[in-house]
């Protein structure tokens, strides 16, 4: 695997892969790498004859009381599990790099509506920062193909929406969430929680699957999200929102809407976890 830190170095490299190999593949991350985002590199493999990997922790994407100074920086494990799951070339640029005229000033790239609800409601913010920062990477790294979890639903259709309203010449590819074996989301967040915290957090995937079997059976919505927030109280969670949305925009569903995910947002103590499960119902 190569390594580069500037953007003519990583122009030069990517030349040299596609010169040799026609397709190539990116994944972005913010490092501390786990099986979910190593599933996403090895998922880049069978889609492609090339993958590029980069790994930059966006301040543009945290909220200013939020963890960007704590966030886990790992680089030389990261290095190697890259270079495991075969990564051809890894683009790690610092800050100057990413933000030559410092993040403040630079160009910003707004997704509205769908920024602004979920998630988007309790990190005003993220979802810019998170667009400004891809809509960079993938400017470039000019991939064929770019590769995103769902554990990140709404950041998904985010990154879906802009490459759309940009015209971008990009496919996006959403990777299934890679579970531990208790069903919690692998998250680079989860290292923050402490032992109790860790025994409550499989809860939230718990809390999402009854949800989806009420709704997928026919119940309403409402009262459903109702009770997996309670349960959720129960065990610990301070709940940001539990709710049903429709897959294709994350508006509320309406009568006939069948491509369904119930989403959920909650801090344990001082860490905060999401996650989301996709359904159809009849
Ligand atoms: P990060 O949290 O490092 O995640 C990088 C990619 O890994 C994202 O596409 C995310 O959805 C995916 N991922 C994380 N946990 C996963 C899991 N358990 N299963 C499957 N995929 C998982 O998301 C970001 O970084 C940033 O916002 C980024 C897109 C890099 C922009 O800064």
């Amino acid at each position: 695997m190569i390594e580069v830190a500037t953007v003519a170095s990583l122009r030069d490299e990517v030349r040299a892969l596609r010169a040799r190999r026609a397709r190539v593949a990116f994944v972005p991350t913010m490092g501390n790498l786990h099986e979910g985002h190593l599933s996403l590199v090895a998922e880049a493999r069978r889609r492609a004859d090339a993958v590029v990997a980069s790994l930059y922790v966006n301040p543009l994407q945290f909220g200013p009381n939020e963890d960007y100074a704590t966030y886990p920086r790992t680089p030389d494990a990261d290095r190697a599990a890259l270079a495991g799951a075969g990564a051809d070339l890894l683009f790690m640029p610092g800050d100057d790099v990413m933000y030559p005229r410092g993040p403040e000033i630079m160009t910003k790239v707004e997704v509205p509506v769908v920024s602004e609800i979920l998630c988007g409601w309790f990190r005003p913010g993220h979802f810019r920062g998170v667009a400004t920062v891809v809509n960079r990477l993938l400017n470039l790294v000019h991939p064929d193909i770019a590769l995103f979890g769902k554990k990140d639903y709404q950041q998904l259709l985010v990154i879906r929406l802009m490459v759309a309203d940009l015209g971008l010449p990009i496919e996006i590819a959403g990777v299934d969430t890679v579970r531990e074996a208790d069903g919690l989301a692998m998250s680079s967040r989860n290292r923050y929680l402490t032992a109790g915290e860790r025994a409550a957090a499989p809860r939230l995937y718990a809390a999402l699957t009854a949800l989806r079997d009420r709704v997928a059976s026919g119940a309403a919505t409402a009262p459903a999200e109702a009770e997996a927030i309670e349960a959720l109280a129960a065990a610990g969670f301070r709940v940001e929102y539990v709710s049903v949305r429709r897959q294709r925009d994350l508006a509320p569903p309406e009568r006939g809407d069948t491509a369904l995910v119930a989403l959920a947002a909650a801090w344990l103590g001082r860490t905060r976890l999401i996650d989301n499960i996709e359904f159809s119902r009849a």
